[in-house]
């Protein structure tokens, strides 16, 4: 253990290991219980995942400090080849130079000059999904967020006129998506990306299709020769310093990158969301209060997001209590050091928003689903960084603003006509490609 100060972080080396697998078995098992275990052993904690030395960060500094650091003392960790497959050269694989160039180039189709345009086809769909329903029906609360955000990632992307191509899409992306989890949550993730499973040639055959109908949208889009709003079109007309524009398979690769990156992620969201929601009537009852003052029944657009606070807390409070992307990781480069201890080349750093977010020193009552702790004059305030669902430092969620809008604005549609009231029942989070909820959620449509 090393301390200098009262202040200092200490820093530990987890018990325990084997020889060639490390920690992995304990974590493999059950990994949030498993990082918490480390939390309680310090704030830096040294750890092995198999042979590769590793380090977990628990404290918001710490975290600000190496999260900052990433594409210079740390680089962004390498991801699966299956990521590769699917999202080719898309900016979430890509670092240094070529990673500064595209995030440049994509940057502004998510400004939020360009958000309030997609903010209409948010509610449109919201709103379009919701029609569907009658009071008393059942419905499964996950499946149906998937579609309703895969619905608005389709026309945000490639505009109106894809409609109806979503279902084409929405199909082969997940199937590669679960292909991708599948090998990552298994012994095949030993395997070299050359030895041919079932599981990969389903997933070359769902990539293969994912090609085929973006190309042909990319196509349509050029060949259209009107003003059109969406993503894919901000893509094409971005130019880099030097007037230099994306290729077709750059294009490809970013509008595939921003659809996974974007749909799965906030349908997670919005059904961790609904579940705290219909265990919380409390909660509820307050939202349905500022939905009726603010709104009065009609369709919310990008300028009420600012004066639904209280959507916004309910928002912020459930990605703290169930963070759909459960870990953020950087590998350390030559030199690179936390809180002036030094990281040893290629060690692997491991940051967890469930670890953080969960941590009594920062959050009064850490696992209580409490959206008021976000008030502007609650009091005590957590530190700067205990919240990081988006991740932090220059490779910070590029659709942060994208997201937010969203899963506010879909609250607000649908939560002004119905209460999705998934019953008493409880589930446990379980940490898959994101972090999913351990049993389908099924709720009854109430009217509000
Ligand atoms: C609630 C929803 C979302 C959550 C919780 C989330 C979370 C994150 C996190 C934690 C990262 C950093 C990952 C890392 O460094 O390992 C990230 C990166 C990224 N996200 Fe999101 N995200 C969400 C929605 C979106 C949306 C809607 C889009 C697109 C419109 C998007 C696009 C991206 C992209 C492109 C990156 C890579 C950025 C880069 O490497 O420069 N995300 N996201």
């Amino acid at each position: 253990m090393t301390t200098t100060d009262v202040d200092a972080p200490v820093r530990v080396q987890a018990p325990g290991g084997l020889p060639l697998l490390g920690h992995l078995p304990d974590m493999a098992k059950e990994p949030l219980s498993f990082f918490e275990k480390l939390r309680g052993l310090g704030d830096i904690v040294d750890w092995r995942a198999g042979r590769t030395p590793a380090v977990f960060l628990f404290r918001p500094e710490d975290i600000q400090e190496l999260l900052g650091g990433v594409e210079t003392r740390f680089r962004h960790a390498d991801r699966p080849w299956g990521f590769k497959l699917l999202l080719g050269d898309g900016l979430i694989n890509t670092v240094g130079a070529e990673w500064r160039r595209k995030r440049g180039l994509v940057q502004p189709s998510v400004r939020p000059r360009q958000v309030r345009g997609y903010a209409t086809v948010m509610a449109e769909c919201a709103a379009e999904a919701a029609g569907r329903w009658q009071p008393g029906d059942r419905v499964d609360v996950q499946q149906e967020m998937a579609a309703l955000t895969q619905r608005i990632a389709v026309r945000t992307l490639f505009g109106a006129d894809s409609a109806g191509r979503e279902a084409v899409i929405g199909k082969a992306m997940e199937i590669a998506q679960r292909e991708i989890g599948a090998e990552l949550g298994g012994m095949m993730a030993m395997l070299p990306p050359w030895v041919p499973t079932p599981g990969r040639r389903r997933l070359k055959k769902a990539v293969a299709e994912i090609d085929a109908e973006v190309g042909r949208l990319i196509a349509e889009s050029t060949s259209g020769g009107e003003e059109r709003d969406d993503l894919l079109s901000r893509l094409m007309a971005a130019r880099d310093e030097n007037g230099v524009a994306l290729t077709p398979k750059e294009l490809r690769d970013e509008a595939v990158t921003l659809y996974v990156a974007g749909h799965e992620t906030t349908a997670t969201a919005l059904t961790w969301t609904w579940y705290l929601l219909s265990h919380h009537p409390e909660v509820r009852d307050r939202l349905t209060r500022e939905l009726k003052s603010v709104l009065g029944g009609r369709l919310p657009t990008f300028e009420d997001y600012q004066s639904l606070r209280y959507v916004q807390q309910v928002v912020k409070e459930s990605l703290r209590i169930f963070p759909v992307v459960w870990v953020v990781t950087a590998v350390a480069d030559t030199g690179a050091s936390i809180a002036g201890h030094p990281i040893e080349k290629g060690t692997m750093m491991w940051t967890s928003p469930w670890a953080t977010h969960r941590d009594p020193r920062s959050f009064t009552d850490p696992d209580v689903f409490r959206p008021e702790r976000w008030d502007s004059d609650a009091e005590p305030k957590a530190p700067d960084g205990a919240w990081f669902p988006f991740g932090g430092g220059p490779r910070t969620c590029l659709g942060l603003r994208f997201a937010l809008v969203e899963t506010v604005l879909v609250l607000a549609t649908i939560a002004q006509r119905f209460h999705l009231d998934a019953g008493p029942g409880k589930t446990e989070p379980k940490a898959q490609f994101t972090l999913q909820p351990g049993g389908p959620v099924v709720a009854t449509v109430r009217d509000a």
